[in-house]
Formats: C-alpha cells, structure tokens, sequence
C-alpha cells in the first residue's frame, strides 16, 4: 500500500477548532504538507500566532474568526472559503467542548443548549456546506469527525453530562453520512476518529486532579495531540479506494 499526503499539496482544507489542542495539531501538519488551511476558531490572536508561526512552511494557515455554534458564522466562513480558497478537499471537524463537573440531575440547560450546538449542530452545518462544495467540484475529498470514545460506551466518569450523547450523536452522522454519500455515488470519504483522554485545554484544571486522570498519567495513557495528528495523516494519506475508521469498540 502506497501511502502518501502528495495528491492534498496545494488543496483547500478547513479545520474547525483550529485554536489549540488537537485542531491546531492538525492544521499545522496539513499546512507543513502544503495545503491552504482554513482555520476556524473564536481566539482569533491564537489563530494568527499560528498563521505567523507556519509562515515559510509548504502551505499556508488562513485564520477565519468563527463561532462554531452560530449557523451565520459558520456560513461567512465557508463563503469566504469558497470565495477565495475553493474547492474544499479536507474537512476536519474537531471544534469540541466538554463539561466535566456537570450532572443531568441539577445540570444547566444553556450548558447542554450550547454542547449540542457545536458538537453536533455546528459540525453537521459544516459537514452539509463542505459536501455541497465537493459536490459542486466534483472532489474526492475527505471529511474527519474527530469524535471520542465516549461517543461509543459511557464511561463511569461522572460529571460529563451531556457530552457522551453528543459523541454517541457524531458516531450516527458519520455512519449517516457514509450511507448517504454511497447512496449518491460520491467519491468523498468519511472517517470518524475517536481518541481516549489526550492532554489539551479540553479537561479542566479541575479534572487534571482527578485520581482518574492521575492514573491514565501514571499508566502512561494520556494520548498527545501529535498522536491525533498522526492518525488523521495516516487516514489521509490512504488511497482513494481505502477508508480507515478509527473506533474503539469494547
Ligand atoms: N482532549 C481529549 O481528551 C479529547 C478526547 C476525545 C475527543 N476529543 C475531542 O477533540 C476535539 C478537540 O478538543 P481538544 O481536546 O483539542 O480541546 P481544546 O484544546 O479545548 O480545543 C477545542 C477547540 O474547539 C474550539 N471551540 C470551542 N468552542 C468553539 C466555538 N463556539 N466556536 C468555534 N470553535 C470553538 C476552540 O477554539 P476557540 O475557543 O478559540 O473558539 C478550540 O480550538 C473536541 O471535539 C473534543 O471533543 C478530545
């Protein structure tokens, strides 16, 4: 098998999220392996520290201030894209929050409101405006879900409230997704990523004291985000004919 990043050089991808943490991992590679990356995030400074750190590299980062839980953000995003980067051939969908001293039984409703507006809403609206692109141009492109293993048994972690139903939800539009992508023959593929705990600005100070994050440290299973990079590389450098999901059944 021939794995290779040469056929993204020059081509267009958005990353959601793209402020720090594992978003920002992932932008910085493709721009590394020469793609034009739109960046989107609301910490417009650190999308520009960004911009300023990879300039000289192969690819370019362009940073689009946008809150991902706004319907008409997210469309002045991908307006600008398609006016000046287009086509879109890489979505990456990997603006997240997570709560994680929250509880069904006495949570707050904008909280969830909010969880469920980017994790599943917002990355849905840009899932519908890259597809509609790639149709428009007729690209094989790919489209990433960065989703977690929550999203695919509830841990006994308490305090996550809402966040693994959205995850279980991200798990359902991916396979959704697949099932209407072949329904209307299109060469775009879908992968869902799902990482255990990795060290970001995600868990909260808080959660870092937690004996269980303690332990993932001390057992050596704190995933970094160079890991995550890693893997979206990896499934984007397969062949057209190749598609890796990367799931964590029990
Ligand atoms: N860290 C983990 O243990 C872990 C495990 C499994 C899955 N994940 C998933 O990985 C993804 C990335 O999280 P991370 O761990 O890298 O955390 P992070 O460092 O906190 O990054 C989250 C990113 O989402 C962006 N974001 C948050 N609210 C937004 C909004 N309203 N509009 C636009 N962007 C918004 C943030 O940018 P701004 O604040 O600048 O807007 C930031 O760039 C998430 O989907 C998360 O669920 C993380």
């Amino acid at each position: 098998m021939v794995l290779s990043m040469d056929r993204w050089a020059g081509k267009v991808a958005v990353v959601t999220g793209a402020s720090s943490g594992i978003g920002a991992a992932i932008a910085e590679r493709l721009v590394e392996y020469g793609l034009k990356v739109a960046a989107l995030a609301r910490r417009l400074d650190r999308l520009e520290s960004l911009a300023k750190k990879l300039s000289g590299k192969k690819g370019k980062l362009f940073p689009i201030k946008t809150d991902m839980t706004k319907e008409e953000d997210i469309l002045n995003a991908f307006k600008y894209v398609k006016g000046h980067l287009s086509p879109i051939h890489i979505l990456i969908n990997n603006a997240g929050i997570m709560p994680t001293n929250s509880f069904i039984s006495d949570g707050d409703t904008k909280l969830w409101e909010n969880i469920f507006k980017l994790n599943v809403i917002g990355l849905s609206i840009a899932t519908r405006e890259a597809v509609k692109d790639m149709m428009a141009n007729n690209v094989q492109g790919h489209i990433i879900h960065i989703n977690s293993v929550v999203g695919h048994q509830v841990l006994d972690f308490p305090g996550l409230s809402v966040y693994p139903a959205s995850k279980y939800a991200v798990t359902a539009l991916a396979e959704t997704l697949r099932i209407e992508l072949n329904s209307l023959k299109l060469k775009i593929k879908i992968t869902s990523i799902s990482p255990g705990a990795v060290d970001t600005e995600l868990q909260s100070e808080e959660f870092k004291e937690t004996p269980y994050f303690k332990d993932l440290l001390k057992e050596n299973k704190i995933l970094k985000i160079e890991d995550i990079a890693d893997a979206a590389i990896y499934v984007l450098s397969t062949p057209p004919h190749v598609l890796v999901n990367i799931f964590n059944y029990k």
